[in-house]
């Protein structure tokens, strides 16, 4: 992130295998009727307010299809490479096999559960407000459909994203916790340095948390749950032990598959890490804690 959607045109080429830069444009790169609708539904977010119903997306039957073809194979990929408490949580969570879903479809059935609702992002959605709306119980989500010719592999975070993964964690209170927590951080600061850390805390647990289950690598993060891919090239990636001052040390580049995913013990150990670091929060935590500051590229100083 916490770009949590980025321009489709100018993302690097990755190839579904994770090898930056080696693969042929995406085909929705080089489609100009995918961009034009891409963008005809991402303009429906223009100047949306937080909170504000999302206009609704006639989608197409190709668009309906491809979810249907996503629906299948991620259901199946994620039934031994996920948590088993995610699991539960997605059995619960408003994830139609058939259609894409509406967000007030979603919305309504994750007020139920935890409180959450989805608010409308066509794109970039900066730091301050992505997080802080957490705080609220909002959570920002695109609607475009990844392109059909690849339908198991997207660029960009679409609405197979944000549902699948994101729509999993908000229908369990124990993870709307955790995303209220990091809101809630993110509300009592303002500067970019202290954003950027808790958007890297963010990203190594909510977007790409492993976790440890009888001893084995298991995935609970929103964007690995909603990837194919890379559910099924766990066992490639370089598992660290997660610690936070580990993850805040490690810039991340919101593109590909992520070479380093940082494990926790158990679900249980990520609330409590999350809460140890995010609780008490503020513009002193990194003086206090000895924590880097970050150049405008994101590196270290
Ligand atoms: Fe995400």
């Amino acid at each position: 992130m916490t770009s949590e959607t980025v321009d489709v045109r100018a993302r690097t080429p990755v190839a579904p295998d994770g090898r930056l830069g080696a693969a042929p444009l995406h085909p929705g790169l080089s489609d100009p009727a995918y961009v034009r609708r891409r963008d005809a539904i991402a303009a429906l977010a223009e100047g949306h307010e937080v909170g504000a119903p999302s206009p609704p997306v006639a989608y197409t039957e190709r668009e309906h299809e491809t979810w249907r073809q996503v629906h299948a194979a991620l259901t199946a990929a994620q039934q031994d490479t996920v948590c088993r408490a995610v699991l539960r949580a997605r059995d619960t969570a408003p994830i139609p096999a058939d259609h894409v879903p509406q967000h007030a479809e979603v919305g309504d059935r994750l007020h139920e559960l935890t409180g959450f609702r989805f608010t409308l992002a066509g794109g970039l959605v900066p730091d301050e407000r992505f997080l802080g709306s957490m705080a609220r119980g909002y959570f920002h989500a695109v609607q475009y459909v990844r392109h059909p010719a690849m339908p198991l592999y997207t660029p960009e975070p679409d609405v197979v994203h944000d549902v699948f993964g994101h729509g999993t964690h908000l229908s369990a209170p124990w993870f709307a916790d955790l995303y209220r927590l990091v809101g809630a951080a993110a509300s009592r600061v303002s500067s970019e340095d202290a954003l950027d850390l808790i958007s890297r805390v963010y990203w190594f647990t909510l977007e790409y948390g492993v976790a440890f289950e009888r001893r084995r690598v298991k995935a609970y993060g929103a964007a690995l749950l909603s990837s194919y891919g890379e559910l099924g090239q766990l066992h490639r990636a370089d598992i660290r032990p997660w610690a936070v001052e580990r993850v805040v040390n490690t810039p991340y580049v919101a593109a590909g598959y992520q070479p380093v995913l940082y494990a926790v013990r158990s679900l249980d150990h990520v609330a409590d890490v999350l809460h140890d670091f995010l609780d008490e929060f503020d513009e002193g935590t990194r003086d206090r804690l000895g924590l880097p500051t970050h150049d405008e590229r994101g590196a270290v100083t």
